[in-house]
């Protein structure tokens, strides 16, 4: 495939009023989501292609016309949950046999979920991949009228849609894929074969959408990929830290978010790129998995220890603040006691901001799934447990380090628990509590951080960033 295929998606004529019902009320949908931000934002998109059919949202499965699970299929736990629910739904279904019940997203790329439906959940009504989404209207006309599960799930994609509609989650924060897929091939990860390989957007796509956004009163712009520092080297015209100037030259636009890098591949221009683009924040977020060395040439890592304390190096010496979080696994295959100290003395040497941290789940067809496995579960858990330890007194100690300085807060809405107290985000990503009105959700204030915690930041309000000259 070139990655100059591309269409522009059009709701076909004959799906456009298939989300009423014949009395002219609309049908609803129940949608799901599981997974990483890809996830999420992919979820957006079903949203939006329903809205366009006529369908409204709903919280409950019992009134729903259409149950969607868009899965994530990174780690086992994740995929008992959803098989879990599926299982539950039987009776709902049974009792409303018009329901269409159906999964997609990552789990639904993996043969073997795919078998495990027709055998054992024959009461989904269709299957599809996360190369199919822009498919949804015809799969649901499709799977309302046959007696068996509808499957459409292709193992790479034809062409990149432009121009799907979107229903976002959010009218303050909004995602934007730059790139698809991944062509890294890290042992022990499924992402290769469920979002296949990498694909990016032509960069003048992203900018228009971005424009768009800015001009919709969005103040924060996540770009997406599995691995954004390779963007555009697919195109051969592009790169990241050429779109990352792109769009920090728009007109109006605020923050600039990224998601995930990899720590090979980050090249100096991308780094100075981000130092340089004034609404491009500071931080990074920079799986290393691992701390030792024989562990990441096992993971098929492309980059060791050392590269990476250099490259954590050259970062905070050309960002100042810049915050610097990571993904770490415990309890790859043969992991020995060592080589995981290795990894909490990784933590302690780098100072994370903060760290994603999991126990390794061996995934179908993965390499790691053939590697022996020598630990039992519960020295994994020990392990988790650890380094979560460690990381938590790293957390405590950056935050504390922070007490007294005023910082520029995006307001997110009110906390969860207290509807006086505003929660928003530092540039960092940091979360931080304060006393304010609701009124300044998508706004940005000035906030003194006055009680730091390890996982959160209190603080109270100084002045609305307007007010100070
Ligand atoms: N087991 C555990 N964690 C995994 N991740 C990816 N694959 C696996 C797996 N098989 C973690 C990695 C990755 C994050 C998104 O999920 O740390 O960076
Ligand atoms: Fe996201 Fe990977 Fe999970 Fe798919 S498998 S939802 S790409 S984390």
């Amino acid at each position: 495939m070139s990655n100059l295929d591309r269409t522009s998606y059009e709701m076909p004529d004959e799906y456009r009023y298939t989300g009423f019902n014949t009395d002219g009320t609309p049908k609803k949908y129940y949608l799901r989501t599981y997974g990483c931000q890809m996830n999420e934002h992919d979820t957006e998109v079903m949203a939006g292609l329903l809205q366009g059919m006529g369908y409204v949202p709903t919280d409950s499965q019992e009134e729903s016309d259409v149950i969607l699970f868009n899965t994530c299929a990174v780690r086992e736990n994740a995929e008992d949950k959803v098989f879990g629910e599926i299982g539950r739904l039987r009776p709902l279904k049974q009792r409303n046999p018009e329901l269409v019940l159906g999964l997609c997203g990552c789990m639904a790329q993996e043969q073997g979920v795919q078998k495990m439906v027709l055998e054992k959940f024959p009461w989904v009504d269709v299957v599809f991949g996360t190369h199919n989404i822009d498919r949804l209207p015809a799969l649901l006309a499709e799977a309302r009228t046959s007696q068996a599960t509808v499957m459409e799930v292709w193992d790479k994609a034809a062409e990149t849609v432009e121009d799907m509609p979107k229903a976002r989650k959010d009218n303050v924060r909004a995602w934007v894929n730059i790139q698809y897929g991944c062509n890294k091939f890290c042992t022990y990860c499924i992402v290769p074969y469920t979002r296949g390989r990498e694909r990016s957007r032509q960069p003048e796509d992203i900018v228009q959408e971005v424009r768009q956004l800015v001009a919709d009163g969005f103040k924060e712009i996540t770009l997406l990929g599995q691995n954004v520092n390779d963007y555009g080297v697919d195109l051969g015209t592009s790169s990241f830290a050429k779109l990352l100037r792109e769009v920090n030259d728009i007109p109006g636009i605020d923050r600039i978010r990224f998601t995930t890098s990899n720590p090979w591949n980050f090249s100096d221009d991308l780094i100075a790129a981000i130092a340089e683009c004034e609404h491009v924040v500071e931080h990074v977020h920079l799986p290393v998995q691992s701390g030792n060395n024989e562990i990441l040439k096992r993971m098929n890592r492309s980059h060791t220890r050392e590269y990476y304390l250099q490259l954590v190096k050259k970062i905070r010496a050309a960002i100042p603040g810049v915050s610097l979080t990571t993904d770490i696994i415990v309890g790859f295959p043969g992991e020995t006691e060592e080589q995981f100290e290795d990894t909490v003395s990784l933590v302690r040497e780098v100072q994370f901001d903060n760290a994603f941290t999991f126990i390794y789940s061996p995934r179908e067809n993965t390499p790691a799934a053939r590697f022996e496995d020598t630990l039992t579960l519960d020295e994994k858990k020990q392990r988790l447990y650890r380094l979560n330890e460690a990381q938590a007194e790293v957390c405590l100690k950056r935050n504390q380090d922070l007490k007294g300085e005023v910082v520029d807060v995006l307001v997110e809405g009110a906390s969860k628990t207290n509807a006086q107290v505003l929660s928003g985000r530092t540039r960092t990503n940091r979360l931080i509590l304060f006393p304010g009105s609701i009124d300044l959700r998508g706004q940005h204030v000035q906030v003194e951080i006055t009680h730091p915690q390890t996982f959160l930041l209190k603080g109270r309000m100084v002045t609305r960033e307007e007010e100070v000259s």
